[in-house]
């Protein structure tokens, strides 16, 4: 523990933390990992955690994954980095092909997701799909300008990704310095509403917003299934289905979300599956490269990607990032998905889901437990708070009892990387059922 608090205190000097209280940053004893393996973080004083959010949703499969170390590696001993901009190299180019096969496709629906754009992180994607969504406006020769979003949405937190958060936090925070966009309902049953009746209201609601404002509206941007940061909310697909059909009544882009449930986690490769549709742009990050290195992605098909071809210095998308397609990354995307395929990881999230479903029904039955929600592996428990920083105060004591987790308000987080076991899970839900006994008693 002097070790730990050692560290606790260096840290308290040189560090700034993001969405982290720093007034109570020592009282709070945050931990200080120094390993991580499988599902288990390690602290410099030797305690083990299990991880019970994947360290914020990025580890798909595990911590220490040799497959994920080797492909890394490999890959350093040839090209460590070189710039995507007017030029390119093999791994990103493997790369975009792999997502291409793997992207959502529909019978129905002849366009695809066949061109890849690549970025670092998640709300650089974002800001590039807004972007793209108003210029393709303009180069298809009817500007637009509005992006629609969603309630209880999250997106990142550059000013852009800012400009479309569902709740009121940025707002209050960064008002003047946010964009004009416009918010609609959102498709999360609240209240115990029917979740087919909750989408369809949201339809409605959506179609309101649409009848006076349709010929200024780019893009509507929705996180595909689940409304993951605003609480782990998921939605019936026939909202996207919904979706889709007013985009293309209205002829805006339909960009769908799946930084947070890409990749497997909702127990399909990507959660707009769910639904059977094809978005217009497609953003995914996170767990793209399995939790090893950052990376994000942008898919387009070739109705949009066209628009910005033909002559005149303006023909291109005026975005980009240094470090977009980095080799490395490249590697450990193109490795976490042939895994995530030869492995079936949609299928291990839906058994994993099961599993923790079913070990959640006494946490679900808690008295200070409102609603227990989930998707695959995304899972959210959402408190009937009593008290200040309820949240805060379950995982604390998780942590005491070696698990971590981190809770959006009231909403306890969990979403294990893929490779637990099923007496780890087991593990896992004892210790939220008795953290909840610790701070309301049983
Ligand atoms: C759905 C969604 N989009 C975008 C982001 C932003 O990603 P990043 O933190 O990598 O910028 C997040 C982050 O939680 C997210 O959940």
């Amino acid at each position: 523990m002097k070790e730990t608090m050692n560290w606790q205190f260096r840290d308290a000097r040189a560090v700034w933390h993001p969405y982290t209280r720093q007034q109570d940053w020592l009282s709070d004893d945050p931990l200080v990992i120094e390993r991580a393996e499988g599902v288990w973080l390690t602290d410099v004083s030797g305690r083990r955690f299990l991880d019970a959010c994947g360290s914020l949703w990025v580890t798909t499969y595990r911590h220490g994954e040799p497959r994920l170390k080797a492909a890394v590696s490999r890959q350093l001993e040839e090209l460590d980095h070189s710039t995507f901009f007017g030029a390119t190299h093999t791994p990103g180019i493997r790369l975009a092909e792999r997502l291409v096969e793997l992207a959502p496709a529909s019978e129905s629906d002849p366009r695809g997701l066949t061109r890849v754009f690549f970025g670092s992180d998640g709300a650089s994607m974002v800001d590039a799909a807004l972007k793209l969504a108003y210029q393709f406006s303009v180069r298809s020769g009817r500007p637009r300008d509005l992006i629609l979003h969603l309630e209880n949405s999250f997106h990142g937190d550059s000013i852009a990704a800012s400009s479309i958060m569902g709740g009121e936090q940025s707002q209050s925070a960064y008002g003047p310095l946010l964009m004009s966009t416009r918010r609609t309902t959102s498709p999360a049953p609240a209240d115990g509403l029917d979740p087919a009746r909750a989408a369809a209201r949201a339809l409605d609601d959506l179609e309101k917003v649409l009848a006076g404002c349709h010929e200024r509206c780019c893009a509507l941007i929705v996180e595909a299934m689940v409304q993951a940061a605003g609480g782990m909310l998921p939605y019936h697909p026939a909202f996207l289905q919904g979706c889709r059909e007013l985009a293309d009544r209205y002829g805006f882009l339909l960009i769908c979300d799946e930084i947070a449930a890409g990749v497997a986690r909702t127990g399909q490769m990507w959660a707009t599956q769910h639904a059977g549709i094809v978005p217009d742009v497609m953003l995914c990050g996170k767990g793209l490269t399995g939790g090893v290195l950052p990376m994000s992605a942008l898919l387009t098909g070739d109705h949009v990607a066209d628009a910005f071809t033909g002559p005149g210095a303006t023909a291109m998308f005026f975005h980009g990032h240094t470090y977009a397609a980095n080799p490395l990354a490249c590697a450990a995307a193109l490795e976490n998905l042939a895994m995530a395929q030869e492995l079936d990881l949609p299928a291990v999230a839906r058994d994993k889901g099961a599993v923790l479903g079913a070990l959640l029904e006494p946490v679900a039955k808690h008295h200070a437990v409102r609603e227990v929600r989930r998707l695959g592996v995304m899972t959210g428990i959402e408190l009937a708070a009593s008290l200040p920083r309820a949240g805060f105060r379950v995982c604390a004591a998780a942590q005491e009892r070696g698990v971590w987790m981190r809770a959006l308000g009231d909403v306890l987080v969990v979403m294990p990387p893929l490779a637990i076991t099923d007496d780890e899970l087991a593990q896992l839900t004892a210790v939220i059922e008795a953290s909840l006994e610790d701070v309301f008693g049983r």
